[in-house]
């Protein structure tokens, strides 16, 4: 048997034997102790347990890997069927995922309306998270037109989305974007308020730079940065990981797959209409692709030893890096929501660890991640 968790244990009997209606047993896992187990194998998959990670000092307790919602309504092409997607999100709740990412500008306001509705039956078990910042067409399109963190707007975008995800607060609400017109300190301000109105819980930030998340924690401590971190961009360990660290802020890796790339299925024959925000990346262009390659074959390599999917070994790779990050992994489809759990159970030796930080530090990634203007965005 693979992996150790009860997770695990409904693929190990799910593969391996006939199972009767219910079953009442006593299993060992590896080095683990005895687990009893009294399940109706029907009823198992209710049962499963992920592991828990505390997101840094002031954050919320939450599920080892959270669900990015994102792709569902926005950003990697046309949006998908809203009921099958509130299927898919109530899967993922009974698989023992607590944790939902979103944003106001995703849709603008579908995916939050789609998380919301999805989530209803579960209040208080869940902890949900959105995104504020982004300037929104003012004629309704699609397309965001620039940045707008002042105190107002926020306290505005926090009422509006308050009633879109049907909660009474917003357990995580993150800065989307530093917005260089607003000083830190005001926008830190305007979450304070709304935290002591109790209408927020957690302060968020993303893709902020160090002095920025230093300022922001002194007005109003930032429980979570949520920023793009995997094994194909690592920026965040030079500066601000131990800033993190040090200030016990925990960390969310967004796109913690390479927004698919790091799960080994595409390659440089793989085509991104332009509804899909891939076709715009420089590190998608079939060139790019090609020579990326290279991470893909480490990946292929740990997971065939580890008897597991690349996605897991990406995904665990973030995992085993420290105890207050977690991945948020978007998917669209069951089978791989599945896939990508499964990556809590795998855990890799000092000694494997040290493979593949050797092996992926002699590939040099090529294509930048975003188009210039949207890297500018960045970091500040
Ligand atoms: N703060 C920010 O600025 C920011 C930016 C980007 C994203 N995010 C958040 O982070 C979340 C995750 O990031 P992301 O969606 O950009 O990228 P990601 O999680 O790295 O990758 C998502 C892509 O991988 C595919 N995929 C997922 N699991 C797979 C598996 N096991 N095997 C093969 N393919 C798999 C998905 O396709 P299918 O749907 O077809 O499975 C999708 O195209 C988003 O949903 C969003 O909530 C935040």
């Amino acid at each position: 048997m693979q992996r150790s968790n009860y997770v695990g244990i409904e693929y190990w009997i799910s593969k391996s034997i006939k199972c009767p209606e219910s079953s009442s047993s006593f299993i060992r896992i590896g080095q683990k102790p005895v687990v009893p187990l009294h399940f109706n194998f029907n009823r198992l998959i209710m049962k499963t347990k992920m592991p828990k990670r505390k997101l840094g000092k002031n954050g919320p307790e939450v599920s080892a890997l959270g669900l990015g919602c994102m792709g569902m309504s926005f950003s990697y092409g046309a949006p998908k069927d809203k009921k099958e997607m509130i299927a898919l999100i109530r899967s993922a709740v009974e698989r023992g995922i607590t944790f939902f990412d979103t944003a106001e500008v995703y849709g603008p306001f579908t995916n939050e309306e789609l998380v919301g509705e999805a989530l209803a039956p579960f209040q208080g078990q869940v902890v949900l998270a959105t995104k504020f910042g982004f300037k929104l067409d003012p004629k309704g399109g699609p397309k965001w037109t620039g940045l707008d963190s002042r105190p107002e707007h926020i306290k505005e975008v926090a009422e509006a989305s308050l009633k879109r995800l049907k909660v009474d607060a917003i357990d995580l609400f993150y800065q989307h974007r530093v917005d260089p017109d607003v000083p830190i300190e005001d926008v830190a301000g305007a979450v304070k308020d709304l935290i002591r109105e109790g209408k927020v819980k957690h302060f968020g930030l993303s893709e902020a730079g160090v002095a920025t998340i230093r300022k922001a924690h002194a007005i109003q401590p930032v429980a979570v940065l949520q920023s793009e971190y995997s094994l194909w961009w690592r920026k965040l360990e030079a500066e601000v990981i131990p800033v993190l660290e040090e200030l016990g802020i925990g960390l969310v890796p967004y796109s913690p797959l390479g927004r698919g790339f790091l799960a080994g299925k595409i390659n440089e024959n793989t085509k991104f209409d332009s509804t899909d925000f891939r076709s715009s990346l420089p590190r998608f262009t079939p060139e790019a692709l090609k020579v990326n390659q290279g991470l893909i074959d480490i990946l292929n390599t740990m997971a065939s030893r580890k008897n597991a999917a690349p996605a897991q070994i990406a995904l665990a790779w973030l995992l085993a890096q420290k105890p207050w990050i977690v991945p948020i992994p978007g998917t669209t489809k069951l089978n791989r929501l599945e896939e990508n759990i499964g990556a809590a159970d795998v855990e890799f030796t000092p000694d494997e660890l040290r493979e593949i930080e050797d092996a992926s530090s002699k590939i040099r990634v090529q294509g930048d991640r975003y188009p210039e203007q949207m890297e500018k965005m960045t970091g500040r």
